[in-house]
């Protein structure tokens, strides 16, 4: 299906996202969120669909942020919902997603551009990339999960250094805090990205999926995720996956993993 604003490809078991409004920095409209979490659904139903990455066209930025041109106006009660809405259908879709997901940010990632990249699985910056949560230079606070998100990857004390100067840090820098797993040079960061997908694609798609929905489960105040992780463990054992993973493994030989479910 043709989008307006994101491109899509799948290339050898990668589905490969772009934002692509680069007269905007990719900043992400209303229409670019819809579009990327129909391109996401449909990537975790497709069994070709082994790791998505998720990047923006162009040099010099991921995603700018949310497109504050459209919310500029916007009352408390539709404030409530852009938030409310967007973190349901695009920024928890992406975080409880079973397939994979890798942002490779490639220059700015403010805002909601930041806050999507870490609901991604995770990052690989390129050496130019900057990232912030500028709200409160706006007058308004993160509200895709800047909050929670960056707490719990960063720690409380940085994430709130970082949101309350609103201010923007190197890849080193976010490297340093644990925001982002690795930096590459730019030339170099989609081929970093396939690299690791690599890597995740000889492995079972279901034992992924109950890996993420595992570690997911301890940042779920709902739940308890030893307890999710127990339950996870036992069902693996039910998956075709593991009797081809481990019948592989004593006759000496790779698996072939298949089917997601
Ligand atoms: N929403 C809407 N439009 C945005 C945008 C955003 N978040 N970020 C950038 N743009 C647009 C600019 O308005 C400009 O459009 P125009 O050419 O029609 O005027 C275009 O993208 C290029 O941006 P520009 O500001 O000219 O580039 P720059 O190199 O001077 O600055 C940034 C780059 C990222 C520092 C700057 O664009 C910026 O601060 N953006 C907003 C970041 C932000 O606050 N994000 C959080 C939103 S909640």
């Amino acid at each position: 299906m043709p989008y307006a604003n994101i491109l899509t490809e799948i290339l050898d078991g990668n589905l490969e996202i772009t934002i692509n409004r680069p007269e905007k920095l990719n900043a992400i409209n209303k229409d670019t969120i819809n579009e990327l979490a129909k391109a996401f659904k449909k990537g975790e139903e497709n069994d070709e669909v082994k790791v998505i990455i998720l990047t923006g066209s162009g040099q010099k930025a991921f995603i700018a942020g949310a497109d504050i041109s459209e919310f500029a106006h916007f009352n408390i009660e539709q404030g409530k919902q852009l938030a409310g809405e967007g973190q349901k259908s695009l920024f928890d879709l992406v975080e409880n997603l079973s397939t994979p997901v890798i942002a490779a940010i490639n220059g700015f990632a403010l805002g909601g551009g930041l806050e999507l990249a870490m609901a991604c699985h995770v990052r690989i910056a390129s050496s130019n990339a900057k990232m912030g949560l500028p709200e409160v230079s706006l007058g308004v606070i993160p509200g895709y999960g800047g909050t929670q998100r960056l707490s719990q990857l960063a720690g409380k004390g940085k994430a709130m250094e970082l949101i309350l100067t609103a201010g923007m840090i190197d890849a080193n820098e976010a490297h340093r805090i644990g925001l982002v797993n690795h930096v590459v040079e730019q030339e170099g960061l989609i081929e970093e990205a396939r690299a690791m997908a690599k890597k995740m694609k000889k492995n079972s798609p279901m034992a992924m999926a109950s890996a993420i929905r595992s570690v997911n489960a301890g940042f779920n105040n709902k739940v308890n995720g030893f307890d999710v992780e127990i339950d996870e463990f036992g069902k693996c054992f039910g998956t075709s996956d593991f009797k081809e993973g481990t019948t592989a493994f004593l006759e000496k030989r790779k698996a072939e993993f298949g089917l997601k479910k």
